[in-house]
């Protein structure tokens, strides 16, 4: 692992690992992947802005965030069927997790119960879900979270139907024989395939709804235009997370970075904004908190280091975009998050 400098390092080799279902699990996208192509390459249009001469031998990049203490603002993304890439999968996440100090967001489509991660984190989980149409298992399902003692809820809106993922269509995706998905009751019933699934009949009045039914934080996954952006304000939800499900739902929607400063323009401070989608680079979360993110969540490159290496590599990877950010923040003459602005980018709109 020592071998591995960059978080691409880890996903070259992972990808050479993986076999071919895991492969198309992790890497696609829905249709031709041009939202995921368009992910990176849109971060390289932005640029930044060097400033000199300012003393940076400190650098702080701590923040508060729902009420969590956390030491850098970049955040573990829900994701799906980690059993898939390492035997021990969501704990062994979670232990990469908790020795990297970064807090876990558990998909509800986790291969192990969240009873059984939070035994093994030390470190802050939220818990990702779908209002499903059987209300009581939800509410079921809430109860279990809370008591796990997941900090926020993430609702994940931009999925009512699975997008068209041909790499996984290909391959005739399917879970390894005997994973287990203890939270995904109608994959459960054999009434929705991993393929087309879907809670295709959530809306506004189910996020009220589960508001309702928790004292926990609920947080929108999924949002990428200002209008519902602005909508989820007004629905009082406790932040939302910019994203397009990694190029994985509709494709040819803009990349995160490049819809992130028009939904900050309609939502200003009025909750948190965090984003995710192509973060590979320090300078990535650099720019997406230039632009007025809170934080920034990462998805497969996490997925990469547990392929390679387990908790470890989780573990690594996380480090090397702290030490990333803190190399950027330095070299823009940013000592602390709060002095992250649209200044760090050389043009500023
Ligand atoms: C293999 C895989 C599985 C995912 N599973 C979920 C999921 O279960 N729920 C969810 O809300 N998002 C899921 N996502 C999306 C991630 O939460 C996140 O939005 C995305 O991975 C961020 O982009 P990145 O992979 O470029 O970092 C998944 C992404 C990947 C790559």
């Amino acid at each position: 692992m020592d071998d591995l400098v960059s978080v691409t390092d880890f996903e070259a080799l992972a990808e050479a690992r993986f076999s071919d279902m895991t492969r198309a699990l992790v890497q696609g996208g829905a249709g031709d992947e041009d939202t995921l192509r368009w992910n990176r390459e849109a971060f390289g249009d932005v640029r930044l802005r060097p400033k000199v001469l300012v003393d940076v031998s400190k650098i702080d990049t701590r923040l508060r965030l729902l009420g969590v203490d956390l030491p850098f603002p970049v955040l573990l993304a829900p994701t799906a069927f980690q059993k898939m890439i390492h035997p021990l999968g969501e704990e062994e996440t979670a232990r990469g997790a908790t020795n990297s100090g970064a807090l876990l967001v558990v998909s509800s489509a986790t291969n192990t119960r969240v009873d059984r991660i939070a035994r093994v984190a030390r470190g802050p989980l939220w818990f990702q879900m779908y209002v499903q149409s059987d209300r009581s298992f939800v509410a079921d399902l809430v109860r279990e979270v809370e008591e796990a003692g997941c900090r926020a809820l993430v609702v994940t809106v931009d999925a009512p139907v699975v997008g068209s993922r041909y790499r996984q269509m290909r391959v005739k995706f399917q879970l390894k024989p005997g994973l287990e998905t203890p939270y995904m009751l109608d994959l459960n019933r054999g009434t929705h395939s991993l393929l087309r699934g879907g809670n295709s009949r959530m809306t506004w009045p189910d996020i009220e709804w589960l508001q309702s039914i928790t004292k926990l934080p609920v947080i929108l996954k999924g949002i990428l235009h200002p209008d519902d952006a602005e909508r989820a304000v007004k629905a009082n939800v406790a932040a939302i997370i910019v994203s397009n499900h990694a190029g994985r739902s509709l494709d040819t929607v803009p990349a995160t970075i490049s819809a992130l400063p028009q939904v900050m323009e309609r939502v200003g401070d009025r909750i948190p904004v965090l984003m995710d989608g192509g973060i590979r680079r320090g300078t990535d979360v650099l720019k997406a908190l230039a632009y007025g993110a809170k934080a920034v969540l990462i998805g497969r490159p996490y997925l990469h280091g547990l392929g390679v290496a387990g908790a470890a590599g989780v573990a690594r990877v996380v480090a090397i975009l702290r030490d990333e950010l803190e190399q950027a923040m330095a070299l823009t003459g940013r000592t602390s998050l709060a002095s992250i602005d649209r200044t760090v980018l050389w043009d500023p709109m």
